[in-house]
């Protein structure tokens, strides 16, 4: 039997109080929406269908190519919602898979959960529910005599004993295509709210007769649906723990869970240690054997094996092995740093790469130059890469020794071997060997060729 996810995102999300559309408000660093939209394509392997409307446009943009859109103009309820879909999928799937896309931690596992069910269900869909005392503005679940269920009950048309119940509509079904599409045609306006609820199909169904099967989520966390920024905040905590554990399980050291925050595409090797307050964000991937943190942001980089971060800021950059770099350093985009490298306290590097064995250990900019390997960059060090017009190159090749506080104008080259007296202002370029002192800088002896 073929299927197809509808995933309803057209609300405008008002308990938010936001102007983002609620959907497209980051959880784990990546709009909400998109793992919803994960889940519905890991549970079916096809393209689901995002229901939009209000703020749609942004929608469309941050959902690109990951769904097929149909928009609901005017935001009239779920069951309005679904109905939008009919056109893109009648006479196509004979299951339709609706879920709620405000339920970021619903797992594509519980979504197949609820596909199977139907599949087995001669009646004319599957829906899933959950057990919890504290409502959090869930539908309430009525079970009839025979303990199937029966209707559910919106919280703002409850009775008090209605809003006793502690099973909850969680928000995901699986319809029987070709009963869904006649029978929200028969959904009526809502007595409070004058919307069309798609939860009024389970006494549709029940009415006719026919027996709705529940399916009743384990994990409370999966159902946690984002409402309000509070919601938000909860289901940030949740995935962060999903996340943390997995990592523990695997061979990672989180001295401090609670303050690790590790987003879902990081990955990071066995035995290496995240220490308080650290955050790995986005495309970043961490070798074996590290210490990572604490007070350290490491984001879309890479971070090869046995390498110390302390107190550092890490974006765009390349670590390879036993880099040392912190406290208080600051990679930016396109820094390369070779084995060995050590980039001591107050250092910035952006779009440089640094060879294998080469220390910058004190207050030092570098930007747009070229490194080799063993050279030391002493304390103060600036690459004056910017004239006001141009970012100009420094290259400086290895065994260099660059003097506390030197300014390196460029463009310039530094040929191996050669040194710079502290202080030295150099605007020319060196040949190998040579040191140059002063401002600007001039030669005043050769170096012998190392043995
Ligand atoms: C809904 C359910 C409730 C369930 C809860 C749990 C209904 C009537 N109620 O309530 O039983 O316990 O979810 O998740 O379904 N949406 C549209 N178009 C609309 C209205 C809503 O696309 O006209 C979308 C929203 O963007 C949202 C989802 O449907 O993603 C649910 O809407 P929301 O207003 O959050 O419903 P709840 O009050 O949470
Ligand atoms: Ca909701």
């Amino acid at each position: 039997m073929s299927a197809r996810v509808v995933l309803l995102a057209a609300g405008k999300g008002t308990r938010m109080r936001s102007k983002l559309p609620k959907l497209l408000h980051p959880l784990g660093g990546s709009p909400m929406v998109l793992h919803a939209l994960q889940a519905a394509l890991d549970a079916t392997a096809t393209r689901p269908l995002l229901v939009v409307g209000h703020g749609a446009e942004a929608m469309r943009q941050t959902v690109g190519e990951r769904a097929d859109f149909v928009e609901q103009a005017e935001q009239l309820g779920t069951g309005h919602a679904v109905l939008q879909a009919r056109a893109a999928l009648q006479g196509g799937a004979d299951l339709v898979l609706v879920s709620n896309a405000d339920l970021p931690l619903l797992s594509a596992a519980t979504l197949k959960l609820l596909l199977e069910t139907q599949q087995a269900n001669p009646g004319p869909f599957s829906m899933l529910t959950l057990r919890q005392p504290n409502a959090r503005g869930f539908g309430r679940v009525q079970r009839g005599a025979g303990g199937n269920v029966v209707a559910i009950i919106e919280e703002a048309e409850a009775t008090p004993e209605e809003l006793a119940i502690d099973e909850l509509n969680v928000g995901a079904y699986c319809f029987r295509a070709d009963w869904l599409w006649p029978a929200l045609e028969k959904l009526t306006p809502s007595a409070n709210k004058g919307e069309y609820y798609l939860t009024d199909l389970l006494e549709i169904a029940t009415a006719a007769g026919e027996r709705v099967e529940a399916v009743v989520l384990q994990d409370p966390q999966e159902a946690i649906g984002v409402n309000t920024r509070e919601h938000l905040a909860e289901a940030e905590a949740a995935l962060r723990q999903r996340i943390n554990r997995h990592w523990m399980l695997t061979g990672v050291t989180l001295v401090d869970p609670a303050s690790t925050y590790i987003e879902p595409g990081v990955t990071i090797g066995q035995d290496t240690v995240i220490w308080p307050n650290t955050i790995l964000q986005g495309d970043t991937h961490i070798g074996e054997d590290c210490h990572i943190g604490p007070n350290t942001v490491v984001r879309h980089s890479r971070i090869g094996n046995a390498c110390r971060v302390e107190a550092a800021v890490v974006e765009m950059a390349v670590m390879e092995n036993h880099v040392d770099i912190g406290p208080f350093a600051h990679l930016r985009k396109d820094s390369h740093l070779g084995d060995h490298v050590h980039m001591g306290n107050f250092g910035e590097v952006k779009n440089s790469t640094l060879g294998p064995g080469s220390k910058m250990g004190h207050f030092s900019y570098i930007g747009d130059a070229t490194i080799g390997a063993n050279v030391n960059i002493g304390a103060g060090t600036i690459t004056a890469n910017y004239d006001g017009e141009n970012k100009n190159k420094t290259v400086i090749e290895d065994d260099v020794f660059i003097g506390s506080d030197t300014m390196l104008v460029a463009p310039l080259h530094i040929g191996q071997g050669a040194r710079t007296g502290a202080g030295a202002v150099v605007t020319k370029d060196v040949p190998a060997r040579t040191v140059v002192v002063g401002i600007p800088a001039r030669a005043i002896r050769k170096l012998e060729e190392p043995d």
